[in-house]
């Protein structure tokens, strides 16, 4: 069956919305970053049904999701001045911060870790439902497990149809890569994943570098994996840019020009070679390689400042071997 999908420039669509996350129902709506599967965070229900509809492994915690900054006592309880300050500088937007969360968060929210995801989204219709619902929102990305984040209501609809209640449609998202995740849990502050607030400005905010987990810190970011955000389709990142494609059906990801010939199929990325508009076409045209029936998707790679982090972490993760499949390389293959 296909996903009700409602505009989220219409008031009373964000009312209906409202009461659907209000009587534990479950909402996809638009971010600036990807479009979120909500629930009402303090309902455990309700979010249950998020990990169900995505097929999520439940030591993945949720992001909370709040419609202002004056909120985050509701379910993060600190008075960390570098909070304070990161808050002040880039919420509504693009940055989760994990803080020691409150023990009204149910433990399915937080997979049972003492701290909570917190973010302030900037689109209009999110802090809307969020306001009209009257409670955080908890929401991870609107796709099922593992694969690629939805960044327009019918990537959603797609995927997920029928499970979800309502879609709410706010056309493609602006950022198109998800929030950056800031780890404030310990004393020294951790990016836990790469993501729309660029590594520079929170360390211009700061006054210090900051610190990446690593790969392997799955206790301190449970949620990244090495394989995620992929393509059913192989992936293999490229040493620079395209040559000639090797034997068979393969499609490029190329990053400012499209090569003469060769490929089956294209997409680039940034005709203007910015960052920012890589990351709004990331997710899309990774959707459109992936429905093309190739044997394998070659991709240029990045510089990574600003927002390159971001994409190179998620080409990085999708370029990952599914478990049991041998062959699929991580790094460029034979030219
Ligand atoms: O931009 C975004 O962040 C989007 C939109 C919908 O807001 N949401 C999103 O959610 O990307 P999700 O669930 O796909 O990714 C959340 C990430 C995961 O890697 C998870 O492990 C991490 O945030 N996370 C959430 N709460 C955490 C916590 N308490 N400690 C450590 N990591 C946490
Ligand atoms: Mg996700």
């Amino acid at each position: 069956m296909s996903a009700r999908i409602l505009p989220a420039t219409d008031d009373r669509a964000i009312a209906e919305a409202a009461g659907i996350l209000r009587r534990g129902g479950v909402v996809a709506f638009p971010t600036e970053t990807v479009y979120g599967l909500g629930a009402d965070a303090f309902n455990a229900r309700a979010v249950a049904r998020v990990f169900e509809v995505k097929a999520r492994p439940s030591f993945d915690p949720l992001i909370v999701h709040l419609a202002g900054a004056g909120e985050r006592g509701r379910v993060a309880a600190t008075d960390d001045p570098r909070a304070a300050v990161l808050a002040a500088r880039f919420w509504p937007g693009p940055l989760t911060l994990v803080l020691p969360r409150r023990p009204e968060v149910p433990d399915l929210v937080t997979s049972g870790l003492d701290t909570v995801g917190v973010r302030v989204p900037a689109h209009r219709a999110a802090r809307a439902l969020i306001a009209a619902a009257g409670t955080p929102v908890a929401a991870p990305s609107a796709n099922p497990f593992g694969y690629v984040s939805p960044t327009t209501a019918a990537h959603v609809a797609e995927l997920l149809g029928s499970a979800v209640d309502l879609v709410l449609d706010g056309g493609p998202c602006r950022v198109g890569v998800e929030s950056t995740v800031l780890s404030l849990a310990g004393r020294v502050p951790v990016i836990l994943r790469p993501g729309g607030v660029p590594r520079e400005a929170l360390e211009d905010a700061l006054g210090h570098p900051l610190e990446t987990a690593g790969r392997d810190e799955h206790p301190l970011a449970p949620g990244q994996l090495p394989r995620h955000y992929a393509t059913r389709t192989p992936l293999a990142i490229l040493a620079g840019e395209a040559g000639p494609p090797p034997e068979g059906r393969v499609g490029l990801l190329a990053w400012r020009r499209a090569p003469e010939r060769g490929y089956a199929a294209v997409e680039v990325l940034a005709p203007d070679g910015s960052p920012e508009t890589a990351a709004a076409n990331l997710f899309a045209a990774l959707r459109r390689l992936d429905a093309a029936r190739l044997d394998l998707i070659l991709a240029e790679p990045c510089a990574e400042t600003g927002l390159g982090h971001a994409i190179m972490d998620r080409l990085r993760r999708a370029a990952e071997p599914a478990p049991g499949i041998r062959g699929a390389s991580r790094s460029a293959p034979p030219r």
